[in-house]
């Protein structure tokens, strides 16, 4: 029996030595010191001992089971240490690889390309106005003299609300609104969304974006509109830049003029750009017309005044060079993104 217990106890001690993890060494642990251990089963046959045997053997069989759960414990720590030092190993972080680039959101070249404005504007001394993009009919249009069956108002097909108000079709009314409500000086641009119904083309939407320009005070001139315009145009497209004004007509302004720049493609030359001109049609101007000034209460024996109005959009795609106005209102990210 002595001899059985050393057997077992060498043969477990072994055994303990190959074991590589804590699920075998569990399993290990029940078979050998489990109720049904074999140590349990030799000590069981101890009844068949003389009497004065079983003290020593079941002294000796203690021993033996304190040693293995001595060595057992020991084999755990191993174990677990090892089985930790190996998940750290795997689940190591590396530092060095780059991080995911959060998607940022971006200002719409709109947006862009009015904030600049707005700053060139603000720089020369203007303020910024606003009105409705839903308008009286008297302020887009009687005001600003173009009377019931003028045909301007043809050229500017206008989406009407009822018979007196409609969806603006100009930034003029702003002018209007600004002169019924402040008296001379005034020095504003007045930026905002227009409305015609024209059909939707490369050039045309029936949404687009306008900036009003209005100066009125003793003694303005055509020459502050040229030099306000030239210092603009310069800003906007380079210091090259020439500025030509071409006789036209307008209700509100007299004298008025289409305002030309001189193409920052080919500084003149002739591009498809400027269809081989030299020159791009940026806007319109003139001087306020007396009739505008008097309507709004400014007696035009005193007082004078300039007015221009430009496309954002138009200024907004020479700028950045996109060829089509849709896009500025498709709102397509991969287009978005290049801003
Ligand atoms: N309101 C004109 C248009 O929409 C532009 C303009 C504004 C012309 C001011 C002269 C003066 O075409």
């Amino acid at each position: 029996m002595r001899e059985k217990l050393e057997q077992i106890k060498k043969k477990a001690m072994e055994a303990m030595e190959a074991l590589h993890d804590l699920d075998q060494l569990e399993e290990f642990r029940v078979k050998t010191l489990g109720k049904k251990g074999e140590l349990t089963l030799v000590l069981r046959g101890m009844g068949s001992l003389p009497p004065q045997e079983r003290p020593v053997i079941g002294q000796l069989a203690n021993e033996i089971r304190t040693a293995l759960e001595k060595a057992l414990g020991k084999k755990t720590v191993e174990l677990k240490e090892a089985a930790l030092e190996k998940r750290l190993e795997e689940e190591t972080i590396d530092v060095t690889i780059p991080g995911k680039q959060p998607d940022l959101g971006k200002l719409h070249p709109l947006t862009k390309m009015l904030n600049e404005l707005e700053e060139i504007f603000l720089g020369m001394g203007f303020d910024i106005a606003e009105g409705p993009e839903i308008e009286w009919d008297s302020y887009n249009f009687e005001a600003l003299n173009i009377p019931q069956n003028h045909p301007a108002r043809d050229v500017q097909d206008t989406f009407y609300i009822n018979d007196n108000i409609l969806l603006r079709t100009h930034t003029s009314p702003v002018q209007i609104r600004t002169m019924l409500k402040q008296k001379p000086p005034i020095k504003i641009i007045c930026p905002g969304r227009v409305y015609r119904s024209d059909a939707v083309d490369a050039t045309h939407s029936p949404i687009f974006h306008q900036i009003e320009g209005l100066v009125v005070d003793k003694n303005i001139t055509m020459g502050d509109l040229k030099g306000v315009l030239d210092v603009f145009a310069k800003q906007v497209f380079g210091q090259e830049t020439k500025t030509k004004f071409r006789p036209h007509h307008f209700p509100f302004t007299e004298p008025s003029a289409e305002v030309d720049v001189s193409c920052a493609i080919c500084r003149g030359e002739g591009c498809r750009v400027c269809s081989h001109t030299g020159w791009i049609e940026i806007l319109g101007a003139g001087m306020v017309h007396p009739k505008v000034l008097e309507y709004c209460g400014i007696d035009p024996k005193v007082y004078s005044g300039f007015a221009f109005g430009m496309g954002l959009d138009r200024i907004t795609n020479l700028k950045y060079g996109i060829d089509d106005i849709r896009l500025l209102f498709e709102n397509d990210i991969r287009f978005l993104k290049q801003f």
